[in-house]
């Protein structure tokens, strides 16, 4: 997975902009990235040679914006798929996040899908009151899998300087903290969609990993977990490898969604 690319290059928000929490860390980058033209230009030939598949994580602030990344994307040799981040400001209405609103998510979601042969995957914000109706419109715009969750919102304050401990005041709550709401979150598009799920938040181990398994996702994401390793996400495929080699499970495949209480045991 890239990180968030957009049209042209953005610098990202004033430090602090990373605290620690329990059990999690609040960031406010704000999207940092080199821009969509030079990632294409100087990053993708180096990506190219691992023998990996990239996906790109896609972002804009307007429709045309998304459409725009998409397109040059696209056209791109060496991206196996695209992901939409939609917890991005929406600036032609009023900073609304687009992937908050059910309404703006099919837009954006069906903008970018004509933009792509690419097999688009939209990624859920969990800042919603109801994930299974973001996911449904995500869906009926013509998302072809669906990953979740982004982080959560949220502050801390320094009670010694009385203020704010990020610049930019609130940030995304990620890591251990989040999993049980990401597993249940997963939990709960799998009832209500049918294409495949990327499940992700707080995986640290193999046995993290196999809950969003269990709950229906067919894949994960590992964030955070890089942050105390490095090479965290290896350490989570290897660990996985040992479990599944110590039950005599062949696939992982076989374990999708099976930690539904009417699935087979
Ligand atoms: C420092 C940092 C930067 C992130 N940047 C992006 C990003 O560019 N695009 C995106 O869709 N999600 C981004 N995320 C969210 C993660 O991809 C992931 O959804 C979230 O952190 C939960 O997973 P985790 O607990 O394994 O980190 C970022 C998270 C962190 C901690």
């Amino acid at each position: 997975m890239t990180k968030g690319l957009s049209p042209r290059p953005r610098e990202g928000n004033p430090p602090p902009r990373i605290v620690e929490t329990p059990a999690g860390m609040l960031n406010t980058i704000g999207l940092q990235n080199v821009g969509v033209d030079a990632f294409i230009r100087d990053k993708l030939p180096r990506l190219r040679g691992y023998d990996t598949l990239v996906i790109a994580n896609v972002f804009g602030e307007t429709e045309a914006e998304y459409v725009e990344v998409c397109r040059k994307l696209d056209q791109a040799e060496g991206v196996a798929a695209i992901e939409l981040n939609v917890s991005c400001p929406n600036t032609e209405q009023g900073g609304m996040i687009f992937g908050n609103d059910a309404t703006a998510l099919e837009a954006i979601t069906a903008a970018s899908r004509k933009a792509t042969r690419l097999p688009l995957i939209v990624k859920l914000s969990p800042n919603v009151t109801d994930i299974r109706e973001t996911a449904r419109a995500a869906v009926d715009g013509g998302a072809d899998i669906l990953s979740l969750v982004n982080t959560f919102v949220g502050m801390a304050i320094d009670v010694e300087r009385r203020r704010p401990v990020l610049k930019k005041v609130c940030g995304g709550l990620s890591g251990p903290a989040i999993r049980p709401l990401a597993v249940w979150m997963t939990w709960q598009v799998r009832q209500a969609v049918d294409v495949p799920l990327i499940g992700m938040g707080g995986i640290v181990t193999a046995a993290d990993a196999l809950e969003f398994i269990l709950a229906g996702a067919s894949a994960v994401q590992v964030g955070t977990a890089n942050f105390i390793h490095p090479d965290g996400s290896i350490r989570v495929l290897r660990e996985l490898e040992d479990w599944l080699a110590d039950r005599s499970v062949e696939t992982l495949a076989e374990l999708i969604g099976s930690g539904h209480p009417k699935a087979p045991a």
